[in-house]
């Protein structure tokens, strides 16, 4: 079985990619998908690395039972564009900065996350770290719904 490999990436590394990973990681786990799918998660920025979760994303994801506070921020790279096929970006910013990194010749699939939640408004999973609580369910809203359409998209381009 060929590994098909997802990268999610926003800012600092500790609030929406990780909440990603770990959302993704369960329902990737419970299709029975986990040695056919591998994902990561990094940050545009570099200021978090080796951080783990901040607490109130920990908090929150925990709560809906995605389990993320032993993940470790790190850096994107221009590295990840041989490793991984799909690299899923937060907000356009993220996004813009990853284009900037992107080898020309990747064949892999540059995005928005949310590209795979048809129907939604903004294209952009919002920056949770400067507001309050409700930020976070948000982003776990978003996120879970953006994962249920990239994993459909996965099995069905990839026969999984
Ligand atoms: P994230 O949130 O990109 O979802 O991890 C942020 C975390 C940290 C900062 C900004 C956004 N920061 O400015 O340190």
């Amino acid at each position: 079985m060929s590994n098909i490999s997802v990268l999610f990436v926003c800012l600092g590394n500790i609030c929406r990619s990780p909440t990603a990973e770990g959302v993704f990681r369960k329902k990737v786990a419970q299709a029975g998908l986990t040695q056919a799918i591998s994902i990561d998660s990094a940050g545009t920025g570099d200021w978090h690395i080796g951080h783990p979760p901040d607490s109130r994303a920990g908090a929150a994801a925990g709560a809906r039972g995605f389990p993320i506070d032993d993940l470790q921020a790190r850096q994107v790279s221009a590295d990840d564009f041989s490793r991984f096929d799909y690299v899923l970006a937060m907000d356009r910013a993220n996004l813009s900065d990853l284009q900037a990194l992107c080898p020309e010749d990747y064949t892999g699939h540059l995005s928005l996350f949310l590209d795979f939640l048809p129907g939604n408004r903004t294209g952009e999973v919002p920056d949770p770290y400067y507001g309050g609580a409700n930020g976070f369910e948000q982003v776990l809203d978003l996120v879970e719904s953006a994962a249920d359409g990239l994993l459909s998209h996965i099995r069905e381009k990839h026969s999984l």
